[in-house]
């Protein structure tokens, strides 16, 4: 099987492959789904199978609305309408406790929660509609792999795999949406993994503090969400982060290394370094919300290069607002990693 790049006015074809119990990627504005009906444990079954996913690690379930939502769970949370209300369509993703018997296991990896979203792509909600059925929607990446962010790299991972992908252009938050814990009435939100829509923005929306899960500020305890404590979005070539006043010292420590160095950075700090290096893989711009668009698709290219790189060096950015969650990503990504020229100079 071949996949088909399914063509943005073939909405109904894709419709018709997740009602056969196909898997069809979908674009959202954060990354690209994995789609599957919700409601065919067959289907959802393959999305664990092609990914390579580990069983306990539940799927958010995608929908059009928060009136959906409600044909499924037991019991909302005070907070739930405001926070949908303000923040959906987007990447904000609520975990909800479900009646018993509504989804099988296999989408709620046995918990008695299950995560919701509405993606902000017209195109996904039509499939959706279309399709009839909620659809769940990991991204749509090899276990390991940097989320996709464009149609191509859906296609790299699982060219002989799935149906189609629904070809919505390059994504524009490029990392996946906050998972906000809101599963117990009598608690507040909790995040347990931060996206584009950050603690202040929540906490505005909500006149309340929101907490964060732990595991987010020390490494060293258990996430609550269960994907968190997998390793994620490693490229193959090691990752070292750069803060943005040692490009003058990585530049110069390349240029007495023989080193085949790829760079991934804004345009300021890569003309520092660009000298020096094997590859340069250059944000559009550079703030902070170009470098988390470029993040994943920069580590992908970069880890790519047919050149061979032994090094990828990888722009920081401070940590608050979106900055969170870029760093988030780039943390893993670098398996905690910073540059340091700790040589004692000639
Ligand atoms: O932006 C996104 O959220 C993308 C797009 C495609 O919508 N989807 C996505 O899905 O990132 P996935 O499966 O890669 O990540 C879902 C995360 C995982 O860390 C999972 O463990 C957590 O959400 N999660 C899902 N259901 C949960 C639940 N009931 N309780 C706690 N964590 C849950
Ligand atoms: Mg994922």
């Amino acid at each position: 099987m071949e996949i088909q790049k399914i063509s943005t006015d073939e909405v109904k074809q894709a419709a018709h492959y997740i009602q056969q119990g196909e898997l069809v990627a979908f674009p959202t504005e954060t990354v690209y789904g994995l789609g599957a009906s919700a409601l065919n444990p067959q289907a959802v079954k393959k999305v664990y199978q092609v990914k390579g996913r580990p069983s306990d690690n539940p799927l958010i379930v995608h929908v059009t609305s928060f009136e959906q939502v409600k044909e499924y769970i037991q019991e909302s949370h005070p907070l739930a309408e405001v926070l949908v209300q303000t923040f959906w369509p987007g990447p904000l993703t609520i975990i909800l406790p479900i009646k018993p018997n509504t989804f099988d296991t296999v989408v709620t990896g046995g918990l008695a929660t299950v995560a919701f979203r509405m993606p902000d792509q017209a195109l996904t909600l039509e499939l959706i509609r279309q399709a009839g059925v909620p659809l769940v929607g990991p991204s749509a990446n090899l276990s390991g792999h940097p989320s996709p962010t464009t149609a191509e790299h859906v296609i790299h991972d699982f060219e002989h795999s799935i149906k189609g992908v629904l070809d919505g252009g390059p994504t524009k938050i490029g990392v996946e949406s906050t998972v906000l814990d809101l599963s117990d009435p009598n608690k507040p939100p909790m995040i347990l993994r931060p996206g584009a829509v950050t603690k202040e923005m929540l906490e505005q929306a909500c006149h309340t503090p929101v907490a964060v899960d732990s595991h987010l500020l020390r490494a060293d305890e258990a996430p609550k969400a269960p994907g968190m404590k997998y390793k994620h979005y490693a490229p193959v070539v090691p990752v070292q982060m750069v803060h943005e006043q040692e490009w003058e010292q990585v530049a110069s420590y390349l240029a007495h290394h023989p080193i085949r160095a790829g760079i991934l950075a804004g345009p300021t700090a890569a003309e520092v370094v660009r000298g020096e290096a094997a590859a340069v893989y250059m944000y559009a711009d550079d703030s902070v919300q170009a470098a988390t668009q470029g993040l994943f698709s920069g580590l992908r290219a970069l880890d790519e290069t047919k050149a061979g790189l032994d090094c990828l060096y990888v722009a920081t950015y401070p940590e608050d607002g979106l900055g969170v969650a870029y760093m988030n990503r780039l943390k893993k990504a670098a398996n905690q990693m910073y540059f340091t020229n700790n040589e004692t100079e000639v």
